[in-house]
């Protein structure tokens, strides 16, 4: 067997995904319930129920046989006005989360903010464009470690700046055209990465035996082709998508060449020798990463297909492949090598343990006639991502877990009830509540047993 016995098997979860209770207990408005969604699918206000439903959900977990569970916390719902009081509520929510948690052996693992930001920090200074971002943020974080740091140990920072600095529905911030590249995405994610840093200080001086983690959503890319010009793009784009922002995180400066790239489109950010300090202020014990495809990039050239904001640069181009199809949600083949290939990248890169925090296969799935949900596409996609976990230890990389996303069924940020990536299904679509049901599909069986054989 190659994993070790303090491997996490675990499941992720983010707050605004599954818990609903938009309003409920002094819980803020944040930029995802007040975000723009298309016509018909769900918005924030139930999701999967878990503000009423964890005790349940939690039990089935145990069941499960996971001994980690990665969820979020609602910044609006710990501070409603994002800087002001403090929502006692909301903390006795989290608290009964975490210590039942506890109870039946699975270790929270916390991540301090996952898309959300409270609307009223939109409202006061334009939320990430503004500097004051990073204090508030530092602020936060420093109230959950001193709540939470006796019973939470280990923490991810932000997830997935990438997405997050491009997506004004989870950042908030209104600029003119959100599609564009523009320098504001970078000022974003300039704040993002510096309110990072104090994050990891504070959780080194508050919490006990901590370790904290930036969240990356990592892009593992494949050049086009063998010409010279398409390995360039590619190592551009790998370099722009995934290392600006762990560079930082681990290192304390962005990419030194690809900085250069980015000044003369106008794209980088101002950073001052203050900045530069706080880049060096303190760094993260571990490297948390998002997998769930790879990407071929080449040389620049117009496309006409869909192509996400975060993968419109002059510098190169993603090739997307087949359109997106209703019954097929990845735009990307599955690519289990993918993950040794990231694995690889990383621990070469920077030399820190790693953990996937996030790996999973979305479909439509609804029950059958006997009520089961039979979902063999997703049992081989975790296989064979589990599969790729034990090639990365054998390699002597230090993998510190595996988390599939999600846990349950949950509100997906662009396609809502109608993609599903749970391993329990919720009975609920986007226009109907019904009764809420969970029920654990055939991928929870699966991995309930694999897990089972890693005990032993
Ligand atoms: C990750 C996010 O990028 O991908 C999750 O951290 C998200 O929050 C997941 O749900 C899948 O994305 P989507 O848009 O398919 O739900």
């Amino acid at each position: 067997m190659s994993f070790n016995k303090n491997f996490y098997w675990g499941a992720s979860t983010s707050a605004f995904q599954i818990e609903g209770g938009k309003q409920l207990d002094g819980k803020g408005l944040s930029t995802v319930d007040t975000r723009k969604v298309k016509s018909g699918i769900a918005d924030t206000s139930i999701t999967s129920d878990f503000y009423h439903h964890w005790r349940e959900d939690i039990s089935l977990m145990k069941e499960l046989g996971i001994n980690s569970f990665r969820m979020s916390i609602s910044w609006s719902r710990i501070l409603p006005e994002g800087n002001g009081n403090i929502n006692l509520t909301g903390l006795k929510f989290y608290d009964q989360v975490i210590d039942c948690l506890l109870e039946n052996n699975i270790e929270p693992i916390v991540t301090i903010n996952h898309f959300d930001m409270p609307v009223a920090l939109i409202k006061q200074y334009n939320g990430w464009i503004s500097r004051k971002s990073i204090g508030d943020f530092a602020n936060y974080a420093q109230i959950l470690f001193k709540h939470f740091g006796d019973r939470v140990k280990t923490w991810l920072t932000i997830n997935e700046p990438l997405m997050l600095m491009y997506n004004p529905g989870y950042n908030g911030s209104h600029y003119n055209n959100p599609d564009d590249t523009t320098q504001t995405n970078f000022i974003i994610l300039h704040h993002i990465l510096l309110a990072e840093k104090y994050a990891f200080k504070l959780c080194h001086q508050i919490v006990k035996f901590s370790k904290i983690a930036p969240v990356s959503a990592f892009q593992n890319v494949y050049p086009l082709s063998t010409n010279y010009e398409d390995i360039s793009a590619s190592m551009t784009a790998e370099s722009i998508l995934s290392y600006w922002a762990l560079d930082v995180a681990i290192k304390g400066h962005y990419p030194i060449e690809t900085f250069e790239m980015l000044k003369k489109l106008n794209l980088a950010p101002i950073v001052s020798h203050a900045d530069e300090n706080i880049f060096c202020m303190d760094y993260p014990d571990f490297i948390a990463f998002n997998y769930y495809s790879s990407i071929h990039a080449g040389k620049h050239q117009p496309q006409n297909n869909f192509i996400p904001p975060f993968y419109k640069f002059p510098l190169f181009s993603v090739n997307m492949g087949e359109e997106r199809k209703t019954d097929k949600w990845s735009a990307m083949e599955s690519d289990a090598n993918g993950l040794i290939m990231s694995a690889r990248k990383l621990y070469n890169r920077y030399h820190l343990e790693l953990m996937v925090t996030e790996n999973g296969y979305a479909d439509t799935q609804t029950p059958d006639e006997s009520g089961q949900i039979d979902d063999q596409e997703r049992i081989n996609y975790l296989r064979d991502h589990i599969n790729a976990c034990k090639q990365i230890v054998d390699l002597d990389i230090s993998l510190l877990g595996y988390f599939v996303w999600s846990f349950i069924d949950s509100l997906s940020g662009r396609e809502g009830f109608s993609k599903r990536y749970g391993l329990v299904y919720v009975n609920r679509t986007d226009q109907d509540l019904y009764d809420l049901k969970r029920i654990p599909k055939k991928s929870f069986y699966w991995y309930k047993n694999f897990i089972k054989t890693q005990n032993v």
